[in-house]
């Protein structure tokens, strides 16, 4: 099956203009930012059409971009403070769109990401990573221990400061200023792209941020919780990895058809009343495996309560974090650890990132006022809870957030907190966030991509390029219908730059996530507090036989 490439939105051209590639060395592109004496460049080189590019013993990002359009590629590097350093990546295509993108990291790693670069300078932009100031996998936080300005690095000043100076770049490269600069990230990268529009509203004009784990302190510090209740794993209550499945399985039983359609997607987690003693075990079960033992059911259902504080000192409650979503089960385990340790998310970022303790023990130490001393110590000023955008606001910024509904490593209610915060602290200022800033749930997506029984969820947003590769060949984001109706990129230019509202998405599900087998269905999602509705005729599989409901005005 062939596929044709649909660049262009409806009333959008992504206009790029041929540059001859004649600056691309290490002493051009010195001379364009020799006004920064903490800036060095340490490579430059063209690369031709259909190249790659990578860097051995890049531990976070080992994968090369490939089939790359004709670009130059370099690497600054940044000093930070006297004790902390950070590098960035800049391709510049020879087919510039005449924009900036920026995108985002993963994780706790370090290190460039040249992969998801690779993907965004396919559309034409001017495209750059930052290594965030370290090198690292992801669970990897010894770089962290004792190290205040790397922390700082990572929580938000690398990407500030990288964009900042590639942006002079790219105006002495091409001879002009990008006339538009975008982001897109997920999960620490949408915690990135969030604290860009709080903290540094004027590096972009449009945000693309997925699954934000924009409450550092207490995301983490979840992850500790929801691991330590699952344990021991010779305690009564314990639910192995293997039960997941079990209880997915029910959980679909009881709640597919909530939405009136038996497809293996639950549209709304919200309209189903889930009752986990469906899975108790009989007194002689027939399959010891399939079903839960009264303390096991116990433990599942903690799982999808939030965390709330009791401060009987002032008869108080405080709401902390919210839970598992209904549908999440495949992608629980994730969050947990081995070893009867919860995971490394949780207890390693207490003792290098928060505490500086490597003694720091959470089975003596850990209780409800460490999430409040986490994000009192907020280190690095990593938490993205500044909630006024009115700088971003007024500089005419768009910000969509998505999370999939699936999600098991960052709860999706995050999202809605951080919408309805943000809601109010623009309402009181008269300002109506729908203005500027969308939010959009994504049934059935795990996190940030793939998705649990064939739930659409291609639409062009961070990493979803890289599921589809062949050959190793790098693929642009939703291959046969890339526009702006389906690629949730393409969108945000089209808002920023056309005043065309983001009120639905297609989402985009190939068969067997191969695009030569052919697009198997196609779904809306909807801006919040909306969700898709079936007409009750048409093909499911259509995104036509759906429509956005659920507003009230
Ligand atoms: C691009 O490069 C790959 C090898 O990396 C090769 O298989 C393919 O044929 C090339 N495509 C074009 C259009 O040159
Ligand atoms: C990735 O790219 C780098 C340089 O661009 C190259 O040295 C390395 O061999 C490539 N790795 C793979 C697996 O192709
Ligand atoms: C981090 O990795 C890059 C390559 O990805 C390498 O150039 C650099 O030297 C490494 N830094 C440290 C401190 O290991
Ligand atoms: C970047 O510069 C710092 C000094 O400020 C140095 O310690 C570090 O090794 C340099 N990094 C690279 C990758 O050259
Ligand atoms: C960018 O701005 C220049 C100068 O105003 C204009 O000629 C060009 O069309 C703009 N490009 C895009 C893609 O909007
Ligand atoms: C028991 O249930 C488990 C989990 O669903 C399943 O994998 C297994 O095949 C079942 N065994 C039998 C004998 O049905
Ligand atoms: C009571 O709880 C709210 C949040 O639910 C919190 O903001 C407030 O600080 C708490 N008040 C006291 C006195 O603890
Ligand atoms: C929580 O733990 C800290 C030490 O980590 C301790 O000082 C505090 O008293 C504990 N609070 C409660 C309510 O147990
Ligand atoms: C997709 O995978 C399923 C299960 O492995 C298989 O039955 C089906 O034939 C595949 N479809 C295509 C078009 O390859």
């Amino acid at each position: 099956m062939m596929f044709t490439y649909r660049l262009l939105g409806l009333a959008l051209t992504l206009v790029t203009s041929v540059h001859a590639s004649s600056h691309c060395s290490v002493e051009d592109l010195s001379n364009f930012i020799s006004q920064n004496d903490n800036a060095e460049v340490l490579m430059a080189q063209s690369i031709s059409s259909n190249g790659s590019f990578g860097e051995v013993g890049n531990v976070a990002y080992p994968k090369n971009a490939t089939y790359l359009p004709s670009l130059c590629v370099a690497t600054i590097n940044v000093t930070s403070s006297p004790t902390s350093s950070y590098t960035f990546g800049v391709f510049l295509p020879d087919d510039w769109n005449q924009r900036f993108l920026a995108v985002g990291n993963g994780g706790f790693s370090g290190g460039i990401n040249w992969y998801a670069m690779g993907t965004g300078v396919k559309y034409g932009f001017a495209t750059i990573s930052t290594s965030t100031g370290h090198n690292s996998t992801g669970q990897d936080m010894s770089w962290a221990i004792g190290n205040p300005e790397t922390k700082a690095d990572w929580a938000g000043r690398s990407l500030h400061g990288s964009t900042v100076l590639a942006k002079q770049i790219v105006e002495q490269y091409y001879g002009s200023a990008a006339n538009k600069s975008y982001y897109s990230g997920c999960s620490t990268g949408g915690r990135q792209g969030v604290k860009s529009a709080q903290d540094h509203p004027e590096d972009f004009d449009g945000i693309l941020a997925g699954a934000p784990a924009w409450m550092s302190t207490s995301q983490q510090l979840w992850q500790l919780k929801v691991g330590a209740i699952n344990l021991p794993v010779d305690g009564p209550g314990y639910l192995p990895t293997a039960l997941f499945s079990v209880i997915s399985q029910e959980v679909l039983r009881q709640c597919d058809k909530s939405d009136g359609i038996s497809d293996g997607i639950i549209m709304n987690p919200k309209h189903c009343n889930f009752r986990p003693e469906k899975l108790l075990c009989a007194p002689t079960p027939a399959n010891q495996s399939a079903c839960l033992t009264a303390p096991q059911i116990s433990t599942l259902k903690q799982m999808y309560l939030p965390l709330i504080q009791f401060d009987a000192d002032v008869n108080n409650l405080t709401y902390l974090y919210p839970n598992f979503g209904l549908g999440s089960e495949l992608q629980m385990p994730a969050s947990f650890g081995t070893n009867n340790e919860p995971s490394l998310y949780g207890t390693d970022y207490a003792k290098n990132y928060i505490f500086d303790d490597p003694d720091w023990d959470w089975r003596i130490s850990f209780n409800y006022s460490t999430f409040v001393e986490a994000g009192r110590l907020n280190p690095g000023n990593v938490n993205a809870d500044n909630f006024d955008l009115s700088g971003f606001h007024s500089r005419g910024g768009k910000l969509i957030t998505y999370h999939g509904y699936a999600d098991g490593l960052i709860p999706t209610d995050v999202s809605q907190v951080l919408y309805d915060e943000t809601y109010m602290a623009m309402a009181q200022q008269g300002v109506n966030l729908d203005e500027f800033y969308r939010l959009f749930f994504v049934p059935g997506m795990q996190h940030c991509q793939g998705s649990v029984y064939d739930a659409p969820w291609y639409f062009g947003a961070s990493d979803h390029a890289s599921n589809l590769e062949t050959n190793g060949q790098h693929k642009f984001p939703v291959p046969g219908v890339d526009d702006a109706k389906h690629d949730a990129l393409l969108a945000l230019v089209a808002w920023v730059e056309g005043g065309q509202e983001v009120d639905q998405l297609v989402a985009t599900k190939y068969e067997n996530d191969t695009v030569s087998n052919g697009v198997l269905r196609q779904r809306p999602i909807c801006k919040y507090p909306g969700f898709a509705s079936w007409d009750g005729e048409g093909d499911v599989n259509v995104a036509s036989s759906w429509s956005c409901v659920g507003y009230d005005s």
